[in-house]
């Protein structure tokens, strides 16, 4: 990608501020500004008076629309292009030399053929906007379980978000000093402009979208949209597909997890870390607020999507939440469902892809029982109910710093992390799949997250969705090949001491009519507290072809009617279901099988004799 040096583009690189004492950093983006072309550079000091600028700039360019300054203040809503509404899994590429490594769960093409591919797009592709310089660090800085990325990018969008997501600035360049790694990520939204050419709200490209990694040398290049996971690189690129194979070689974990704390009433507070595929309810679990009826309970966040977990001297595992704020879904989220993630979205808060009201304030489907009667919808177009379109773009997100939830946790930022106690594994499974069960050892939990699945479609009701296999929900976002991710994960736990204990569990099982059998949410916690208590070693349990499970009495009923027949309902283990289900994850294992643990195989087998 070496592109013949202009004059004018050598001299915006000169500019690097005096502070910028690291040389390679300087070199870098000197490189990239004479591939991309920008007219200007802009290095981020990732201060509140930047932050209040761009802003601005956004709203005099049309990008962002200010909300009332009363009922949202500090808030803004931006709309994206209809065609760029989500992260895009069939343009995401992982590309290290070796094929075979990136696994069957990755899209791969040869790093040589995808470099040319990516310095045709980017010679010239920043032509009329400004390359923004964003030094940023996944994890408190200077935390030893932290990592810090720089990206280079020529969306003001993506500056503003990744200030409320990450650890920006100047103080980041402090860390990193004159020689500290960093992770090099470049993304352009592809719509360079001519001179006098009009801007579009939301520049992206039409034509051409990419979303890349080159392990061996862990860059990170993104092309064409200027959407969440695809332009916010700090989160799924570098903290979940980068971050994992950095993991692998170094001893720990980079996991697609929230992180909550539990206080029991008395006793020892302790932490869970809990994987879930993407629309499971990850935010709303994070923030749980405990049942009227265990008010001695009390639920505190440390994260809503990506635990970075490490071995602690003491043989425990450690996790911090990488990221600093919340990039999370808006429709369904409400009073009754994340009564915290509302309180922690009213000021400073970016929405994308939300519907407007004529007062200036934001709505989404789901947020209250009645719609207002008249809305601007998430296309900038009057809406009005039973107009036959959404309001707000089931993918619609608000973007909020993690300081604004009422339920974070004290030690949120601690640099050493939070010792976790157990880990929960959990799909959307309308049948089959039981309300919790608890693996016999770390080997066991590790085959019960290797063959999690969860439903793609939303069931129309009383139909079951489509199951897709989504191993440790890490199938989007796992950077090599599966086999090795689960033999990484049971070498972890030989390594440790102290392994947390593994569970299972299904919010969504159906009853025959369709409905729900499990209310959720908060009453959640009935689960949650069984987890802790089986954890302490003193919950009761009864041992299956399973795992072991709880009993009725095992659990606290107290404030809910929820009797036995039902809770059986909730635990059932149908014979005829599991055979085909054991027989999907030797599917699952045979697409693996270059590569898959043989315990994990020879745990299969043992499965499909118990049943
Ligand atoms: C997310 C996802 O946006 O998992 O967190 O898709
Ligand atoms: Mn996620």
């Amino acid at each position: 990608m070496n592109q013949p040096a202009t004059a004018t583009h050598l001299a915006q690189a000169a500019a690097a501020p005096s502070y910028v004492t690291h040389r390679k950093l300087a070199q870098w983006v000197a490189e990239i500004a004479r591939l991309t072309k920008p007219d200007r550079i802009s290095w981020c000091d990732g201060s509140q008076q930047e932050y209040d600028r761009l802003c601005n700039e956004m709203v005099a360019s049309g990008t962002l629309t200010r909300l009332n300054l009363e009922k949202r203040p500090g808030c803004f809503l931006a709309r994206s292009d209809p065609d760029d509404v989500a992260r895009m899994e069939e343009r995401t590429f992982v590309c290290p030399r070796n094929r075979e490594d990136a696994g069957p769960n990755n899209n791969w093409v040869a790093p040589d053929e995808m470099r040319a591919t990516l310095a045709k797009l980017f010679d010239g592709c920043m032509r009329g906007r400004t390359l923004y310089v964003i030094p940023y660090s996944m994890g408190p800085l200077g935390s030893h379980i932290a990592h810090i990325g720089v990206e280079l990018t020529d969306s003001p969008y993506v500056v503003a978000n990744m200030k409320l997501m990450t650890r920006i600035g100047r103080r980041v360049l402090d860390v990193l000093g004159t020689s500290g790694y960093f992770v090099p990520c470049v993304h352009s939204v592809g719509m360079p402009l001519a001179p006098g050419q009009k801007d579009l709200p939301w520049p992206s490209n039409k034509e051409h979208k990419y979303i890349v990694h080159f392990p061996e040398t862990r860059e990170i290049w993104s092309f064409g949209s200027g959407y969440g996971g695809n332009a916010l690189l700090g989160k799924k690129c570098l903290a979940l597909r980068i971050a994992s194979i950095m993991a692998k070689e170094q001893g720990w974990l980079a996991e697609h997890m929230l992180i909550l704390g539990i206080q029991p009433p008395q006793g020892e507070k302790r932490y869970i870390a809990a994987a879930f595929p993407s629309a499971c309810g990850k935010t709303n679990l994070a923030m749980l607020v405990p049942p009227k009826a265990l008010n001695g309970w009390k639920v505190t966040t440390i994260g809503e999507d990506i635990a970075w977990i490490k071995p602690g001297k003491d043989g425990r595992l450690y996790a911090i939440n990488p990221e600093a704020g919340a990039f999370g879904v808006a429709p369904g989220t409400s009073e009754q469902t994340n009564a915290n993630c509302l309180a922690a979205v009213r000021t400073n808060t970016i929405f994308t892809n939300v519907a407007l009201t004529p007062d200036g304030d934001v709505w989404w489907e789901g947020l209250t029982k009645e719609p207002p009667k008249e809305l601007i919808d998430w296309q900038g177009k009057p809406w009005t109910p039973g107009c036959g379109r959404k309001a707000a773009h089931p993918n619609a997100r608000f973007t909020m710093h993690c300081s604004q939830i009422p339920s974070v946790d004290p030690d949120w930022e601690n640099p050493n992390g939070v010792p976790i106690s157990a880990f929960l594994f959990g799909g959307r499974r309308a049948t089959t799949v039981p309300l919790v069960t608890e693996a016999l050892d770390w080997e066991h939990g590790v085959y019960m997250a290797a063959t999690m699945a969860s439903e793609t479609t939303a069931a129309i009701v009383g139909q079951v969705g489509v199951v897709r296999r989504d191993p440790f929900a890490m199938l989007p976002f796992c950077g090599y090949h599966f086999g090795d991710y689960f033999r990484h994960w049971l070498e972890i736990g030989r390594s440790l001491k102290q392994p947390p204990r593994i569970f299972g569990v299904n919010w969504f099982r159906l009853d025959e009519n369709g409905k729900f059998l499990w209310p959720g949410y908060g009453e959640n916690m009935r689960v949650l507290k069984w987890v802790v208590e089986r954890c302490e070693g003193n919950g009761g349990a009864v041992d299956t072809p399973l795992g072991r499970m709880p009993r009725y009495e095992d659990m606290e009923w107290r404030g809910l009617d929820l009797g036995r027949a039902r809770f059986a309902e909730l635990t059932k283990i149908d014979p005829a279901q599991w055979r085909k289900e054991v027989q999907e994850h030797a599917e699952l294992f045979d697409k693996l099988k270059a590569r898959m643990p043989k315990e994990l195989l020879a745990l299969r087998d043992r499965l499909e004799q118990a049943l």
